[in-house]
C-alpha cells in the first residue's frame, strides 16, 4: 500500500525562484535607471544565530546584484549610538532599505530604535508607521516572514480567499501582521496563543496553519485537518543539535496536504521577500515599481 503523505513546500526552491526574479529586476532598475539596490544590516552584538541570518541576508543581496553592507556594532554599544546609524542610513541615498536585526541585546530597546528607521526604507515592516499602513490596507514594506508565507502559497498555486487560516503566535514579527495578511487575501483569520484554550481544537480547523511560537514540535500530527496546508516558521535547535520547527513534522505530514520543511522552508522565504521590499523601495526611489520591472505579486 502505498502511503499518501503531505507535499513538502519547498521554500528553498521557491526562495531561488523569487531571487532569481528579484536579479532580473534589479538588473533592469541598474540599466534603465542608473539605481543599485542598497541594503544595509545592522547587527549588535555577537549573538550566533544572528550573525548566520545577517550573512546569508548579505550574500543573497550581493548575489541579487545589490549593494550590501552589514555594519557590525559591538554589544555595549550605546542606544544614541546605535540611533545615530539609523539616522545616518536614513540619510544616505544609496541605501533603500535598512535592518536592524532583532533580538538587541540587553540595555537597548528595541521600541525606541526601531521607529527611527524611514518608513520608505524600513523593508522589515516594523515601524509604526510600516504596522498602521498595513493595518489600514495602504502601501508600505510587509513583514518578511507573513509575506513569504503568503508568496510561498501563491507560487504553489495555493488558494487562501475563503479559507481559515490559523496562526499559533502573537509576535509583532510574524503573528501579528500574518492575521492582517491573511485578511487582505480574503481568509477568515484565527490568532492563538499561549493563553489560548484548546489549542489542538482551533489547529483542527485550520485550512491554513501557521505555527510561529518557537516550542519545538508543539504542533501534534493529530492536531492537522486531513488536506491542511502547515507552514512551520519556527526554526529551534533540537536536543540532538539538529533544527526542528514548531510541527511535528512527519506526524503532520500523514494528515497534511502541504508542509514546510525546517529548514529549506519558511526561513529562505523570508529572506526572499527582504530582496523583493529593498528593491521595491529602490525602484520607487526611482520613480518606477515592481510591476514596471517586470516583478508581479
Ligand atoms: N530576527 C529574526 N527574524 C528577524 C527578522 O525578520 N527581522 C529582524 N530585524 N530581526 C529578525
Amino acid at each position: 500500500m502505498t502511503e499518501v503523505t503531505g507535499r513538502i513546500l519547498d521554500g528553498k526552491a521557491t526562495a531561488a525562484a523569487v531571487r532569481e526574479d528579484v536579479g532580473a529586476a534589479a538588473a533592469q532598475l541598474i540599466e534603465a535607471h542608473g539605481v543599485t539596490p542598497g541594503l544595509a544590516v545592522i547587527l549588535v552584538g555577537v549573538d550566533p544565530a544572528s550573525e548566520v541570518y545577517v550573512r546569508n541576508k548579505d550574500r543573497d543581496a550581493s548575489q541579487a546584484g545589490f549593494h550590501a553592507q552589514t555594519i557590525k556594532l559591538p554589544a555595549g554599544t550605546a542606544q544614541a549610538d546605535l540611533i545615530a546609524e539609523v539616522e545616518r542610513l536614513n540619510a544616505d541615498a544609496s541605501v533603500h532599505g535598512i535592518l536592524v536585526q532583532l533580538p538587541l541585546p540587553g540595555g537597548l530597546d528595541q521600541a525606541a530604535i526601531v521607529p527611527r528607521i524611514a518608513p520608505s526604507k524600513d523593508v522589515d515592516g516594523l515601524t509604526p508607521a510600516s504596522v498602521a499602513a498595513l493595518v489600514t490596507g495602504q502601501p508600505g514594506h510587509r513583514p518578511c516572514t507573513p509575506s513569504g508565507c503568503v508568496e510561498l502559497m501563491r507560487r504553489a498555486g495555493l488558494e487562501l480567499s475563503g479559507r481559515h487560516v490559523v496562526i499559533v503566535g502573537r509576535s509583532q514579527l510574524v503573528g501579528k501582521p500574518m492575521v492582517q495578511l491573511a485578511l487582505e487575501q480574503n481568509a477568515t483569520a484565527t490568532i492563538c496563543h499561549s493563553r489560548t484554550q484548546d489549542l489542538a481544537g482551533h489547529c483542527r480547523r485550520a485550512d491554513v496553519l501557521v505555527a510561529a511560537v518557537g516550542v519545538p514540535k508543539l504542533v501534534k500530527g493529530d492536531w492537522i485537518k486531513p488536506g491542511a496546508v502547515v507552514l512551520d516558521v519556527g526554526i529551534n535547535r533540537g536536543e540532538d543539535g539538529k533544527l526542528v520547527g514548531d510541527v511535528d513534522f512527519e506526524a503532520a505530514r500523514q494528515n497534511a496536504g502541504w508542509i514546510t520543511p525546517v529548514p529549506g522552508g519558511i526561513g529562505p522565504m523570508t529572506r526572499a521577500m527582504l530582496l523583493v521590499n529593498t528593491l521595491a523601495s529602490a525602484a520607487r526611489s526611482a520613480g518606477t515599481d515592481l510591476k514596471a520591472l517586470g516583478l508581479s505579486g
